[in-house]
C-alpha cells in the first residue's frame, strides 16, 4: 500500500492544508500501518511549467510524437504520473488561491493529465486509463465558500472533480478548513469543523481494493 501526498502550500509544514492532510494520512496509516508515505512536496515552485517540446507533443495527432521528445517536461511528466499510479491513495493539501487551485498544483495537473497516457480522447468523449482509488483534498481558504455564510465562488472543488474524472480518478473527497483569515476564533472553529467531518468521514469508511487494470 502506498500513500502519495501532494503538497501545495509555498507555507509547507505551517500550513493548514498540510495539518488537515496529516490528519487524513493519520488516519489512513492507522488503518493501513504497513503503507509507505511518499511526499511530494510542490508549494516551493519545484515542479516547473510545462515547456515547448511537451506543448508540442501533446498537440501531436500521433503517439509516436511524443517518444521523440523524451526531455525536459515530458521526463518530468512520467516521472509524476509513475509516482501517482503507484499510489492506492492520494492525498493533496492545497491553499484556494484567487477561487481556484493554486499554480503550483495546476502545474501538477499539467504533468499528470497527459493525452494518450492517463486519457484517451474518444468520440464518445474522455476516457480514463487510470485505475480508480480513493483522493483526498484538503482545502484551506481565507474565506469561506461553502454554506450560508458563503462570501465567494469555488472553482476549486468543481474543477479537481472534473479533471481528475478525465483520467479515471473519480472517488474524490474533499476537507476544508475555510475562514482562516477571519480571525483566531473563527480559526480554531474552521479546524474543529475539519477535524469532526474527517473523524465522521473515515468511521465508515472501508478501505476498498480498486482493480488494477490500468493499460500503461
Ligand atoms: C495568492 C493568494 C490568493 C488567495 N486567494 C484566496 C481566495 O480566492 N479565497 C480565499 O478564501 N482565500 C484566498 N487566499 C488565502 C488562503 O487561501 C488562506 O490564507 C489559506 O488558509 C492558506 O492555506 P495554507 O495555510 O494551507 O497555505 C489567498 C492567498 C494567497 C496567498
Amino acid at each position: 500500500m502506498k500513500i502519495l501526498h501532494v503538497s501545495c502550500s509555498p507555507r509547507g509544514q505551517a500550513s493548514e492544508s498540510y495539518r488537515i492532510s496529516q490528519k487524513i494520512i493519520e488516519v489512513l496509516l492507522k488503518r493501513e500501518p504497513t503503507a509507505k508515505l511518499a511526499n511530494r512536496v510542490i508549494g516551493d515552485g519545484a515542479i516547473s511549467h510545462i515547456d515547448e517540446s511537451y506543448a508540442t507533443a501533446l498537440g501531436a495527432t500521433r503517439q509516436s510524437f511524443a517518444e521523440i521528445f523524451p526531455k525536459g517536461s515530458m521526463s518530468q511528466s512520467e516521472e509524476l504520473i509513475q509516482e501517482l499510479e503507484s499510489a492506492d491513495f492520494l492525498v493533496i493539501g492545497t491553499p484556494m488561491h484567487n477561487f481556484t487551485v493554486p499554480s503550483v498544483l495546476k502545474a501538477w495537473i499539467d504533468h499528470i493529465v497527459r493525452v494518450r497516457r492517463t486519457f484517451d480522447s474518444t468520440k464518445e468523449g474522455y476516457v480514463g486509463r487510470l485505475r480508480d482509488r480513493p483522493v483526498f483534498v484538503a482545502v484551506s481558504s481565507g474565506g469561506r465558500y461553502s454554506g450560508e455564510r458563503a462570501r465567494q465562488p469555488d472553482f476549486l472543488t468543481p474543477y479537481l472533480k472534473a479533471i481528475l474524472g478525465i483520467i479515471g480518478l473519480h472517488d474524490l473527497t474533499v476537507f476544508s478548513i475555510e475562514g482562516t483569515a477571519l480571525g483566531p476564533d473563527a480559526v480554531v472553529e474552521a479546524r474543529n469543523r475539519a477535524d469532526q467531518a474527517i473523524e465522521d468521514h473515515f468511521r465508515s469508511f472501508v478501505v476498498r481494493s480498486h482493480s488494477v487494470d490500468q493499460q500503461t
